[in-house]
């Protein structure tokens, strides 16, 4: 039975993940989440999955160098799945520093207690053993409008604080491949959506606030492009790259799907009428006088485009899901655990909201 140790599972991609995982693999692996509950971390996400007796949550920071060589005593890992992260752009220029800590020095924990547990004293490791790091394509910077993609050879040049603080994350798993042999990959994955993003996020806000009757509000002139994958699309990718993909390489993930923040803030609004019930007190609140153009973010890459060509040449994986259909799965979701949001958005949510937005 393989073991995998996940960080950062009680989050977006993560809980999605695990899900994922059991989905496919059921009682033959096993996965220890480790996640210290930060704002964006809940236990919600895998109330489901919580009670199996092959998956095993520990609340710990992947910063605490003592916990987490804890864990790696009591447990022989196979697969490291590193999610864990400070993830949101708007924060990180509202606060850099507790970036750099987790995505940096974080990292760097969970390199060195891998690399403690798994390597010989030859210098060689033990077979089989895998470290995936999970990061983004906003290391590549920004595209100009309609031109180009990012390649796994693209110069790495990011802007935000976030993006720094993960192609610094990148670099030093990098080193650990070069300097020592470590077993690990690196992806980089374009805007994700689905089940449990957090409503800090552009598409879960948009259609929290619509069916709330809230502005949604666009930054600039909202022709910032992203490239939207379905998260579910995302775990596969990953779960292929660990088990096809060649040690020490770097793959892009990409959705095909690329679409001007305008656009998905159309396509969310029709979406919504199209699916709500006519005579549901919601319909009458999704209008597109609701668009509300308010002030850039700072330093606003314009484009992002993945070509996720080695990807698909070298382990076979593509998109299934395109953005017409995700979007609907996505939706349906939120129709069906209005509860949840309502719990991620009671707290502190509402005092980040009005701070970042300067509404309630
Ligand atoms: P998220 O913010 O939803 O979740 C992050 C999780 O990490 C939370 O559960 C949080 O509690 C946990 N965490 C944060 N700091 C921690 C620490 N110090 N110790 C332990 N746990 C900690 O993020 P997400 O959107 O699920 O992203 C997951 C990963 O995927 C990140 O590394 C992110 O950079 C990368 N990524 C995200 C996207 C996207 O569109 N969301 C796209 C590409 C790559
Ligand atoms: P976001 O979901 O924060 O992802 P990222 O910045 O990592 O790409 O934002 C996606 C795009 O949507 C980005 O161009 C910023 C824009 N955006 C808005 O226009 N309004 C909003 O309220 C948010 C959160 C994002």
């Amino acid at each position: 039975m393989k073991t995998y140790l996940v960080t950062g599972g009680a989050g977006f991609i993560g809980s999605n993940f695990i899900h994922y995982m059991f989905r496919k693999y059921g009682d033959t692996i096993r996965i220890i989440n480790v996640d210290c509950l930060t704002y964006a971390g809940n236990l919600e996400n895998l109330r489901e999955i919580e009670d199996k007796p092959n998956y095993i949550f520990k609340k710990v920071d992947i910063c605490d160098e003592d916990a987490i060589t804890r864990i790696f005593g009591e447990n022989e890992i196979d697969r490291i799945v590193h999610f864990a992260a400070e993830s949101h752009v708007d924060r990180s220029i509202r606060n850099p520093n507790v970036f750099m800590k987790t995505n940096v020095i974080g990292t760097l924990t969970m390199l060195n207690a891998a690399k403690n547990q798994w390597e010989l004293p030859d210098g060689s490791y033990k077979p089989d053993k895998r470290f995936l790091h999970v990061s983004t394509d906003e290391v590549y910077g920004s595209l100009p409008d309609g031109d180009g993609y990012f390649y796994e050879t693209s110069p790495i040049d990011p802007h935000s604080p976030y993006a720094a603080s993960k192609a610094s994350s990148d670099f030093i798993v990098k080193a650990y491949v070069d300097t020592f042999g470590f077993p690990a990959f690196i992806t980089n994955c374009s805007n994700n959506y689905g089940p449990y993003q957090f409503p800090e996020k552009l598409i879960p806000l948009i259609i929290n606030n619509a069916l709330h009757g809230k502005q949604l509000p666009v930054y600039g002139d909202g022709k910032n492009v992203r490239d939207w994958l379905y998260v579910d699309d995302h775990a596969k990718a990953i779960d292929m790259v660990l088990e096809k993909g060649r040690l020490g390489e770097r793959y892009n993930i990409g959705g095909h799907n690329e679409k001007q923040n305008i656009e998905i803030i159309h396509i969310i609004l029709d979406t919504l009428r199209e699916m709500l019930p006519d005579g549901d007190p919601r319909k009458q609140n999704i209008s597109d006088n609701l668009i509300s153009y308010v002030e850039d973010r700072k330093g606003h890459d314009r484009r992002y485009a993945i070509a996720p060509d080695k990807i698909k040449a070298e382990i076979g994986w593509e998109p299934e899901i395109m953005f017409e259909e995700g979007i609907k799965k996505t939706i349906a979701w939120f129709f069906e655990h209005e509860d949840w949001m309502k719990n991620v958005t009671s707290g502190d949510y509402a005092k980040y909201y009005q701070d970042m937005y300067g509404v309630k």
